[in-house]
């Protein structure tokens, strides 16, 4: 949600800047803003819209500069206009900042700032910054920030540079990330690894109330009182092909074809070399508090809360733990009661998401253990966790979330196996949960076969108005998703519900203009789903059925039907999903839609 990059050093910032930001482009993409020094000036440039704008007003200019500051927003605090746009100024223009995140007090702030003589021209909290700065100056652009982040409340992702302390680039983080890349004779500052992939793979994350001081040449940390830190340098494990396209229209597609290779990562050296038991790092040293876990809460958002249910279905079934699964941004505002022995279980693609830190911040007071399931290594929901599992998926770029929802089941279902080895659970382990899960890249990979089929119901629907999802059992959460993807990009107006519970409501939409799909494998409840399918029948409503391989009996009740392998009930919604990500993102691309950054979404919901 909105993107930084900073650069400091002997190259041309613009095309490094540039590159950078269109790589964080999915991150929020409503406007964008340059600011650079060069010949003893700040020149600064915005555009409404995508990077692609901005490009076009820098063209031909911009380029002797070797320190630069970008921006691309996702719009929290006034409309994505230029004014509002970053990067924001201080009265005089000599301080330019770019920020991400919220800043809580900024009308009290503004309003003193105003009082004190300061024009502002936006309408964002941000530039309440710029002109704290300003206050603060005297000539050293560190001591200014440090004094006037003490002033502030709430989140940042902060960079800053100056006119009148020149050959600087200042960063500084509370809440919302930031990273330093380590060049030859040069530094980086960015919101996101992917954006200085290009140029550095060693990187510091700076942690909450923290600021970097770069020159070209060095970097020194300090905290928000001037106490300097020591900082560990990290080596980032992405490579560069890992965040293009290689070859695919959109990263959507590329992450769903992607999931065969993202289940195997999650899996690889888990299990016991030829065994079923399973070994995880991040564990490790916690064994004897997850052997003592009594009842676990799982808090996320989104389809990391879909993957959540499919967690709490798994660990009951498996481990007898009782588990709840909360939205994380309801957690954290309604004094939830915590028992010793609760372990509360954080799921976050990005690890950024701002609810599902803040919940987990609220569960560590209240005495809980926490684990992450994370994707992005160094993130801050897996530091601020007490240990955790990352999916290994490799970086999810495309707004909609895919592979990272297989691979938090396939993680949630590692984790349940390791409980049941540390709990002695023999009957969990010598249940098929393992075998099974090793079988699924490669059913993955099956399904992605019916492609053409998928792209003919996509072809009848696509101009539909609304669309029911219907599943049971371990196919609710897969309904749910299925639900979400496609509205998110589509705009399809679609729900997702438990079948049964559509007579309860729901069927009064039902008629030969709703298509439903009806998530309807061969598990143990199949029997009562076909039912709920004669229910939407008689009422002329178009179903369109995923049904397990074996099936002879289903392409006689519905119009349409999407066949997937046979597994166990636990592990089907790995599998189910596929086709309902696949038919999301053609009805999508039938429809025009830009389903890489869909209207008033980004990735990574980094406020509240
Ligand atoms: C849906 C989607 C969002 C995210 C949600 C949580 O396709 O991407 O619903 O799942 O914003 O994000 P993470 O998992 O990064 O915490």
């Amino acid at each position: 949600m909105c993107g930084i990059v900073g650069y400091i050093g002997e190259k041309k910032a613009k095309p490094i800047l540039i590159s950078g930001i269109t790589r964080l482009e999915y991150r929020g993409y409503d406007s964008s803003g340059m600011s650079i020094i060069e010949d003893e000036k700040i020149l600064s440039e915005k555009s409404v819209g995508r990077i692609s704008e901005l490009e076009k007003k820098i063209d031909g200019k911009f380029n002797e500069s070797s320190l630069g500051i970008v921006h691309t927003r996702w719009a929290t605090h006034g409309a994505p206009t230029i004014e509002n746009a970053h990067p924001h100024y201080d009265c005089s223009g000599k301080i330019a900042i770019v920020h991400n995140g919220i800043i809580e007090n900024y009308n009290y702030l503004k309003a003193k700032l105003e009082s004190d003589g300061h024009r502002f021209t936006s309408q964002t909290d941000s530039e309440v910054l710029a002109h704290l700065i300003e206050s603060h100056f005297d000539g050293v652009l560190e001591d200014a920030t440090r004094a006037a982040l003490k002033e502030v409340d709430g989140a940042y992702g902060l960079a800053v540079i100056s006119l009148d302390d020149p050959g600087k680039l200042i960063a500084a983080r509370r809440g919302s990330p930031l990273i330093v890349g380590i060049g030859n004779g040069e530094h980086f500052v960015t919101s996101d690894v992917a954006a200085i992939l290009e140029y550095t793979k060693e990187v510091v994350y700076l942690d909450d109330n923290e600021i970097a001081i770069l020159t070209k040449d060095t970097m020194k940390t300090i905290d928000v009182d001037n106490v300097e830190i020591t900082k560990r340098i990290d080596e980032v494990e992405w490579n560069l092909d890992k965040i293009e396209k290689g070859g695919y229209e959109h990263f959507m597609l590329k992450e769903i074809y992607e999931q065969p290779q993202s289940l195997q990562a999650a899996m690889l050296g888990r299990f016991e070399k030829d065994s079923d038991l399973v070994h995880l790092g991040g564990l490790k040293d916690k064994e004897d508090d997850l052997r003592s876990i009594r009842r676990i809460i799982i808090v996320a958002c989104g389809t990391s809360w879909n993957s959540g249910l499919i967690g709490e279905y798994m660990i009951e079934e498996h481990l007898s733990i009782p588990v709840e699964v909360e939205y994380a941004s309801e957690f954290r505002y309604r004094d939830p009661i915590i028992e010793a022995n609760t372990m509360v279980i954080a799921i976050s693609q990005s690890g950024e998401t701002a609810d599902t830190l803040a919940a987990i911040n609220e569960a560590k007071k209240k005495g809980a253990i926490i684990l992450s399931i994370c994707n992005v290594v160094g993130s801050s929901i897996a530091r601020e966790a007490d240990c955790g599992m990352f999916l290994h998926a490799g970086p999810e770029i495309g707004v909609a979330s895919t592979k990272a929802f297989t691979s938090q089941i396939a993680v949630l279902s590692l984790l349940t196996l390791f409980m049941a080895r540390i709990k002695g659970k023999d009957d969990v382990l010598n249940s098929e949960l393992a075998s099974r899960l090793k079988e699924i890249p490669e059913q993955v990979q099956k399904i992605f076969d019916s492609k053409d089929k998928i792209i003919e119901i996509a072809q009848l629907y696509k101009d539909s108005e609304n669309c029911l999802y219907l599943g049971r059992g371990y196919n609710y959460p897969v309904a749910l998703e299925g639900a979400l993807k496609l509205k998110e990009i589509s705009y399809i107006h679609a729900e997702g519900y438990p079948a049964a519970e559509m007579k309860h409501g729901p069927i009064a939409l039902i008629d030969k203009n709703m298509p439903v799909v009806v998530v309807a494998t061969t598990d143990r409840i199949y029997s009562k789903i076909l039912s709920n399918i004669e229910e939407v029948r008689a009422r002329g409503g178009k179903v369109i059925a995923i049904a397990s391989e074996q099936n002879n009996e289903i392409a006689n009740l519905v119009d349409h039907v999407l066949y997937i392998p046979e597994t166990i009930d636990a592990l089907v919604p790995i599998l189910s999903v596929i086709p309902l990500q696949l038919l999301s993102y053609h009805m999508a691309v039938m429809r025009g839609c830009d389903v890489d950054k869909p209207r008033n979404l980004a990735k990574s919901v980094t406020v509240e």
